[in-house]
């Protein structure tokens, strides 16, 4: 059966358009249920993000993430999205084994996940592997700035590219990214001032997380924004909701029902 015609999910194409346009909503999503939510809360992209190690998995970073896990999990938000462009990220030294590997291993995303795209942190000399990305026909969203799989070479979760020379070097690694084909550049935790520097740099989107106002799009983690137990509360997310506190009440009310007999009641029950 022809799937011409068929894909009502945004492309790579459409978000690279909305360069400069209306601002993009990008979340991250792990499972069937979320990708509903984020789909029709007008998400433009999702984001099978490696915090899947933190928020789900309960790690302290992301290095513990697997290729298996990331296709599983994209396997599940796919179900779930008719709207947005569904990315997946690349975990930990899946994209830095050489050309060959990287395409592997990205084109397992797509093919048994379902993702359209995938996302990369920048690595030096990583405009490689983006293009040879690019020309196979994987759409590659770079990552800037605290690029957390490098945590203990970076030392820490702190702001990046204070200096003069740490800015210039990432203007330089987002120039290399667009050049390669990258369709956009999600920048975290670095300053307003050299987010905006960026932005009005290169002519694909950036999307920013603890970047400030002025990039093309914002990201947050789905358990960070909506105060889950296991989400973060740091200075650069705002949270929307306090889910532990309203789901804790919830199931604390079904236990009290459940010791009390209130629950279940007739309704719930069978002749
Ligand atoms: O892994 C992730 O969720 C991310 C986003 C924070 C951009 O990389």
């Amino acid at each position: 059966m022809s799937t011409v015609g068929k894909q009502k999910r945004l492309t790579a194409v459409d978000i690279r358009k909305r360069k400069g346009g209306e601002k993009l909503v990008c979340l991250t999503a792990y499972d069937y249920s979320s990708a509903l939510l984020c789909d029709a809360a007008g998400a433009d992209l999702v984001l099978v993000g490696d915090s899947l190690g933190n928020v789900v998995q309960g790690h302290d970073t992301t290095i513990p993430v697997t290729l298996d896990q990331i296709v599983y999990h994209t396997s599940l938000v796919s179900r779930g999205l008719n709207h947005a462009l569904l990315v997946s990220d690349l975990p930990f030294l899946t994209f830095s084994l050489g050309e060959a590997e990287t395409l592997r291993n990205a084109g397992r995303c797509l093919v048994e996940g379902g993702a359209q795209a995938v996302k990369l942190e920048w690595q030096p000399g990583g405009e490689k592997v983006v293009r040879a990305l690019y020309n196979a026909g994987i759409p590659v969203m770079g990552h800037l700035g605290l690029t957390p799989q490098a945590i203990h070479r970076l030392g820490g979760f702190r702001v990046q590219g204070r200096s003069e020379e740490q800015a210039a070097a990432m203007l330089d690694e987002a120039k290399k990214l667009e050049d390669a084909g990258a369709f956009s550049i999600v920048l975290e935790l670095i300053p307003r001032t050299l987010a905006q520097r960026i932005t009005e740099a290169i002519s694909i989107p950036t999307i920013g997380i603890g970047a400030g106002a002025h990039t093309d799009g914002q990201v947050l983690v789905f358990h960070d924004l909506l105060g889950f137990p296991s989400g973060v509360n740091a200075r650069h997310v705002k949270q929307y909701l306090n889910a532990t506190e309203l789901l804790t009440d919830a199931l604390k009310l079904f236990a009290d029902e459940t010791h009390s007999g209130d629950f279940p009641g007739e309704e719930h029950g069978f002749k």
